[in-house]
């Protein structure tokens, strides 16, 4: 049996007419969770939404085997999506060691995603430093294109950065800030890379306080990762173009060499995964440290995979075709 899932859905490519949109609405079946999808004014921002809840209760359909119709979340006091407790304590999910279920969405752009594990705290991040590029510049394409003026969009990046690594505006630790300045003065550091380890440090600090569902009440200063010995760029583009095909999975990169410190205290059990989506989108996984539960002898972990799923999918899976043709 599978233990974690890592599911990425992107939006752009669903285009409902309002009775297909209904249809997706009618599969969450929390009005009070309807109400807040139906609030937000702009359309991407209902789809994105409706995208989340839709895959929050696909995934536990997939994971735990629970009908749609019996799947119901509570949030936490900071909003953290939980699985209804009750819906843990079934014979199920006791015989497939499954009470420590937890489930974590993100959205940014186009892109939903989610991470869950049978037994352990997760949290998800995924950002999209293309809309943070403050501009209609795309800095990945700036970079490689040989004929375009690389010195005139490079500062326009730095710029942005600034604000983020400048003293009234800093989500780094001493030792992250100092690596980010350094990729900001040294000129053959690109746009993108500039822009790409930022991202990097932005999901897996927000990936972290989201394992707890800490919100904005965590100083994210106090968390500092080193991700020296980790070649992210490594990290294959999946996605270089619109047209390109979405693979239906792909490995994502499990950041093992990856150390954190909380307050100066090296933090040890935690896990991190982390994918490029597309050029503009990179998500982490964040894994809160867990007893290992007892296992058979041959039981190998599962590998960190990121699937790629449709709307119509999720759909299907949660029976939206059903009711369409009834
Ligand atoms: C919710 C929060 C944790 C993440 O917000 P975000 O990055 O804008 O949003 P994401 O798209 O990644 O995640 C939103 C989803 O996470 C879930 N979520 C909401 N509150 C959450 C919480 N406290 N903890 C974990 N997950 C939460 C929800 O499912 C939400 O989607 P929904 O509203 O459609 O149900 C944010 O409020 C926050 O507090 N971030 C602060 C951390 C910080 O200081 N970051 C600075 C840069 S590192």
């Amino acid at each position: 049996m599978q233990r974690r899932w890592r599911v990425a859905v992107n939006t752009e490519e669903w285009k409902p007419t309002p009775s297909e949109f209904e249809n997706a609405m009618a599969l969450e079946t929390q009005p009070e969770e309807q109400k807040k999808t139906r609030k937000y004014y702009f359309e991407a921002d209902r789809k994105t939404s409706i995208v989340g809840r839709l895959l929050l209760r696909s995934v536990v359909h997939d994971c735990l085997g629970i009908e749609n119709r019996d799947i119901a979340f509570d949030r936490t006091p900071k909003g953290k999506p939980i699985l209804r407790p009750s819906l843990l304590q079934s014979d199920a999910c006791r015989q497939n060691s499954c009470g420590g279920f937890n489930i974590n969405i993100s959205h940014s752009g186009h892109w939903v995603v989610c991470a869950a594990e049978c037994d352990a705290p997760v949290g998800i991040d995924v950002t999209d430093y293309g809309m943070r590029r403050n501009s209609q510049m795309d800095f990945a394409l700036v970079d490689s294109d040989p004929t375009l003026d690389r010195t005139k969009y490079r500062p326009m990046a730095a710029s942005f950065l600034e604000s983020f690594v400048g003293p009234h505006g800093s989500i780094f630790a001493p030792t992250e800030l100092a690596h980010m300045q350094r990729l900001l003065n040294d000129p053959a550091c690109t746009a993108e890379g500039q822009l790409s380890a930022f991202s990097r440090y932005w999901t897996a600090k927000e990936a972290y306080v989201k394992v707890f569902g800490d919100g904005l009440g965590f100083e994210v200063s106090r968390l500092c990762f080193d991700f020296s010995g980790v070649p992210f760029a490594s990290v294959p583009l999946l996605r270089p173009t619109l047209t390109a095909p979405v693979p239906h999975s792909a490995p994502m990169e499990a950041m093992t060499a990856l150390r954190l410190h909380v307050d100066g205290i090296l933090a040890s059990g935690w896990s991190f995964e982390s994918i490029r989506l597309d050029r503009n989108h990179i998500c982490t996984v964040a894994v809160a440290p867990h007893p290992p539960p007892t296992r058979p002898e041959w039981w190998q972990p599962d590998p960190p995979n990121m699937q790629f799923r449709s709307v119509s999918t999720l759909m299907d899976s949660l029976g939206g075709e059903l009711d369409w043709c009834c």
